[in-house]
């Protein structure tokens, strides 16, 4: 059984992203302890750039706001599930605060194996999503995570548009989905294996 955080991007309660977000959540407790995050309760600041967090004890920001609350979810989380409204083709501000405050606990503290991604949007273009899941599929690189998955709805404008729709099935079918006996993904497993072997020579 593992833990997963999902990271709610939209300031409206109730709204497409939030519905989406429920649905995975309701697919994935059947295996997992799973907590919702939304940006409608907590008050992030953006990231100023200082780096103190580099040599900070705990990799600390100086900032004092919600984010500590989030931080203490994500350092138990197994999975992160980014739940986002497309905004101009990138994620909520409010999300990217968040996100972008996880990047030096993220690369040494924290033990996410595993992203998921759920976005929505009014447009129905084809290249809606391009540009976030290019960032997301370049996330996964760089911190080295295995991918979850995800679910893209398009033409959902208005709270609720997305009721009624496939997608939350969809979602719903995801979260079902992830069932990680070990806890211990793949990549983490093989690291650890490759730490005890070097030991032993
Ligand atoms: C500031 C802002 C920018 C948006 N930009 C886009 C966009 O680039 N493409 C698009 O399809 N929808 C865009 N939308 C529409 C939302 O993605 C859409 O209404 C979505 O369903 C909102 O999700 P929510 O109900 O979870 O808040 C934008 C909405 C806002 C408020």
């Amino acid at each position: 059984m593992g833990r997963i955080v999902i990271l709610v991007g939209s300031m409206r309660k109730g709204g497409n992203t939030d519905l989406l977000a429920r649905a995975f959540a309701e697919g994935a407790s059947k295996n997992n302890i799973v907590e919702m995050v939304s940006v409608a309760d907590y008050r992030v600041n953006p990231c100023i750039g200082c780096n103190s967090c580099f040599t900070r004890e705990g990799n600390h920001c100086f900032q004092k706001d919600d984010m500590a609350d989030i931080y203490k979810k994500l350092r138990v989380a197994d999975m992160v599930v980014i739940a986002s409204p497309v905004y101009f083709y990138g994620m909520s501000a409010q999300l990217k605060a968040i996100v972008d405050r996880l990047h030096t606990p993220m690369r040494n503290e924290f033990q996410v194996k595993k992203l998921a991604l759920l976005l929505v949007g009014a447009a129905t273009l084809p290249k809606l999503f391009d540009a976030i899941k290019l960032q997301y599929r370049l996330v996964l690189d760089f911190f080295h995570l295995e991918d979850g998955g995800m679910v893209l709805v398009r033409g959902v404008k208005d709270p609720g548009d997305i009721q009624g729709t496939k997608a939350l099935k969809e979602a719903y079918d995801l979260g079902t989905s992830i069932n990680d006996e070990t806890g211990i993904g793949d990549y983490r497993l093989t690291i650890i294996l490759r730490r005890m072997s070097a030991t032993q020579q």
